[in-house]
């Protein structure tokens, strides 16, 4: 005899009782782009629906949120002036400090999370101090990373999430957090960062594409599958709370591995190529745009994310409200 699988299919009520994967609002993080300057908000022509504010029309994008029960936002910076060693990217007075400023003077429900990478702010576009031959230093690069995470945190961020993928970033800037009273702040790592097409969009959103070479030899490369694996335990060792796994979709398999392997928060970032697929697609009007990012949502959730990092938030807070999860 065969197992008839379809018992457990036949209708909505029975379907819901034996359903395992959930997803909710708090699940969601929401990115946004914040460029130095006045009056700004620039949709990116590559990711529609998604702007570039200036700090004095960031309420905009944030009441909508506020609105919508997203609670939690993950800050890039776009700033005016570019340099060889990213040094707006530690500036007190830089975009990113001023707009934590701002939004924890303004709200008080937003968990503020901040990328923390040299591309936005370096003239060359590379996530680091580069030498004479056009690679990117590691030692040197840590130093930056350490004040950037520690301007962050004076001017209040709840989170901080390195994204560079220098080695021991995660130990330099809990080491800096801590001699300094910031023991409490989380450190959000993307401990698996693959080298991706999947980011073309984002390098557009914030300004931040290499200009020469690529990022491979800091980023991962996909065609390796064992240093996952590798790099979460380093990152956990060196005192990461939660990881990160970036892009989603087509790693799916290595947020499962990650999330069988370790008992610890994993958030998936579904990435800016990934919306900018999906988006294209709905407005030639080829899918269902809703259902298919729902059906990615739980995915990410099935193979193990916690939360997950998507553009597509406020839609998806939206769809959650006008139906049964
Ligand atoms: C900064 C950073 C990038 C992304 C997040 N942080 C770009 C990159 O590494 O090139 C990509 C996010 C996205 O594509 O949505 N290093």
């Amino acid at each position: 005899m065969f197992k008839r699988h379809r018992k457990l299919r036949k209708n909505e009520v029975i379907r819901n009782l034996v359903k395992d994967v959930y997803i909710a609002k708090e699940d969601l993080i929401y990115p946004i782009f914040i460029e130095e300057g006045e009056n700004i908000k620039n949709e990116i022509p590559s990711m529609p629906g998604i702007f570039r504010y200036s700090i004095d029309r960031l309420s905009e994008e944030l009441d909508e949120l506020v609105k919508l029960g997203i609670n939690s936002i993950l800050l890039f910076g776009i700033p005016k002036n570019k340099d060889a060693c990213a040094t707006e990217a530690y500036n007190e007075n830089g975009v990113i400090q001023n707009a934590v400023r701002f939004i924890k003077e303004k709200y008080d429900n937003f968990l503020v999370i901040c990328d923390i990478c040299c591309c936005e702010y370096t003239s060359h576009g590379h996530c680091g101090i580069l030498d004479e031959n056009g690679y990117v230093k590691n030692d040197e690069t840590l130093e930056v990373l350490a004040k950037t995470a520690l301007s962050y945190a004076r001017a209040g961020a709840d989170i901080v999430a390195p994204s560079d993928m220098m080695d021991g970033r995660v130990e330099k800037i809990s080491k800096a957090l801590a001699e300094n009273r910031f023991e409490n702040i989380p450190i959000m790592a993307y401990s698996v960062k693959y080298s991706s097409a999947f980011y073309g969009p984002f390098r557009d959103a914030a300004d931040s594409a290499p200009q020469f070479g690529d990022r491979k030899s800091y980023q991962m490369n996909f065609q390796y599958s064992k240093d996952a694996i590798d790099e979460v335990a380093e990152d956990l060792r060196q005192g990461a709370d939660i990881i990160i796994v970036k892009p989603a979709m087509a790693y799916l398999d290595v947020i499962k591995k990650v999330s069988d392997k370790f008992e610890i928060p994993i958030v998936a970032y579904s990435v800016s190529g990934e919306y900018s697929m999906v988006k294209a697609a709905a407005q030639k009007g080829w899918i269902d745009e809703m259902k298919i990012v729902m059906e990615q949502m739980y995915a990410m959730k099935r193979a193990g994310a916690n939360a997950i990092i998507t553009y597509y938030a406020k839609e998806v807070a939206k769809f959650l409200e006008n139906s049964e999860n």
